[in-house]
């Protein structure tokens, strides 16, 4: 039994040191501290770069949550989503991000100049951290819950539109379960993440095809969202539940009402198979909050990049250096 637990520990040991030895950048090692002697401030800066640009827009926070999500689904958590090629071959002008409202990205390059404007700072934060720490700020400063963010991400070099892969509103369960376990999560952890859909909008595309179609939208709802696009087919848009400003666990409710605006967002409910998980956030916020921390989380360690695969830390968020 001694010899065991002797070996056990020498195991232990042995692997302690491979990892000690392997060089630094070689792994991604992401730490809530990582900016703590570069940048100190680093975190209350985009605090108030955040707050500063959702008050000049209601858009800012939920288009800004959302760009951190199409940007880590699609070669990982770097800023690709930021870039500008000049040949127009880049993730933003894929079709799929054609509806990522500017204000995402100008809360990032405010934020971003806002870091740089701080000495100490200037070039040595990641736009990848910055885009983390800024769907934070639009969580938590639209009352959801606060949580520490992981960083030492750094940014690609790399944006196409043909490495742009994203789920579609008319997934089915299974579809949408396939998509998001390619990127490590389970179902209940889909439906907590799922759960970023309390704030925002969407536009009539988005939504019209179901009206009057699909039987698990609720009639009045229906009815009201039909006046919405026939006035407006192209510039008309519904909030994606009726606190689109708040942070909290309504979006469930609203769907345990038929009142869910997407399809992939009412199949939730409309399934057997996570109505459960969505009948339990409906009903206990604090769970909600908990399970949307972990799965944002993961979300924020997809595909990370260091020094060493490439990564580099980005002068303007949108260019390569
Ligand atoms: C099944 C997966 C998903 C689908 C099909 C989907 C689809 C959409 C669509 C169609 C819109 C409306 C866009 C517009 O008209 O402007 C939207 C908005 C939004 N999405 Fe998703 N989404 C998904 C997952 C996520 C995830 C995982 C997050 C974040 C963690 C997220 C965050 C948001 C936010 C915050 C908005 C509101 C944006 C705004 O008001 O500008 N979505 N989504």
């Amino acid at each position: 039994m001694a010899s065991l637990r002797s070996l056990g520990l020498l195991v232990a040991a042995v692997v302690l040191m491979s990892a000690a030895l392997l060089p630094p950048s070689a792994v991604a090692q992401l730490r809530t501290d990582y900016y703590a002697s570069v940048c100190p401030n680093l975190e209350a800066i985009i605090r108030n770069s955040v707050r500063q640009s959702m008050a000049q827009s209601q858009i800012s926070a939920p288009a800004t949550l959302r760009l951190f999500f199409h940007d880590c689904a699609v070669a990982g958590c770097d800023a690709s989503i930021m870039i500008v090629n000049s040949n127009g071959d880049d993730e933003r002008r894929n079709s799929d991000n054609q509806s990522l409202k500017r204000e995402g990205f100008q809360t990032i390059l405010s934020a971003k100049a806002a870091v740089d404007s701080d000495p100490q700072c200037r070039n040595k934060v990641s736009c990848a951290d910055i885009l983390a720490l800024a769907a934070r700020e639009s969580v938590l400063q639209s009352g959801g819950p606060n949580y520490q963010v992981e960083l030492g991400r750094y940014d690609g070099r790399v944006s196409t539109r043909a490495s742009v892969v994203l789920p579609h509103v008319n997934f089915n369960l299974d579809q949408l379960n396939a998509f998001f376990s390619g990127l490590g999560f389970s179902q209940t952890e889909m439906v907590a993440l799922l759960g970023a859909h309390t704030l925002g909008a969407a536009d009539c595309p988005f939504f019209q095809y179901r009206i009057g179609s699909d039987q698990t939208m609720n009639p009045s709802f229906a009815s009201q969202l039909r006046g919405t696009c026939s006035s407006n087919p192209t510039s008309g848009f519904a909030f994606l539940d009726p606190t689109p400003v708040n942070f909290d666990n309504a979006f469930y409710r609203n769907l345990q009402g038929g009142r869910g605006l997407l399809g992939s967002d009412q199949v939730l409910y409309s399934d057997q198979r996570s109505r459960g998980t969505v009948d339990n956030y409906a009903t206990n916020q604090g769970a909600f909050f908990a399970d949307f921390v972990a799965a944002v989380t993961k979300l924020g360690r997809i595909g990370v990049k260091t020094a060493a695969t490439g990564g580099e830390i980005r002068r303007d968020c949108r260019f390569p250096n």
